[in-house]
């Protein structure tokens, strides 16, 4: 009887912590890495450009003008301005999946 009370003691502590753990793991925010375009964007791009890219996202620009920017970063004419993303580890590839997703943004209503 008293072994019966540990056994389900100890199966319901597991229980306990097993559902913290997974509480603590999905509360804590993961590192973006710029490979995940879409998160990356949502962490790092959204306070400057927009939920939907409708801020200081000029699509007159060739994508290679826009690609060089996302690399390499611009002055605007008063601060903030925009960092560049290659000394961040983001690649030429990435920056081009940057930019097509704020282009996919910005079109989508
Ligand atoms: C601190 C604010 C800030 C952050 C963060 C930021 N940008 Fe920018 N971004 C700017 C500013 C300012 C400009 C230049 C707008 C201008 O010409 O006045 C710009 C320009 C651009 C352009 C060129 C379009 C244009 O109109 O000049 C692209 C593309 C771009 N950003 C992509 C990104 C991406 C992708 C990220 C995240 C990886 C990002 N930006 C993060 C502020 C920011």
């Amino acid at each position: 009887m008293k072994l019966r009370a540990i056994t389900v003691g100890t199966f319901a502590t597991a229980l306990i912590f097993g559902v913290i753990a997974i509480a603590i793991a999905s509360s804590t925010p993961k590192v973006q890495e710029p490979s995940d375009t879409a998160a990356y964007y949502k962490s790092k791009c959204v306070m400057c450009h927009g939920k939907k890219a409708e801020k200081k996202f000029d699509t007159t620009l060739s994508d290679e003008q826009l690609v060089e920017i996302v690399l390499k970063g611009k002055k605007a004419e008063k601060p903030p301005h925009m960092p560049g993303y290659a000394e961040k580890g983001v690649t030429a590839d990435q920056a081009k999946a940057f930019v097509a997703h704020m282009k996919q943004l910005k079109a989508t209503p």
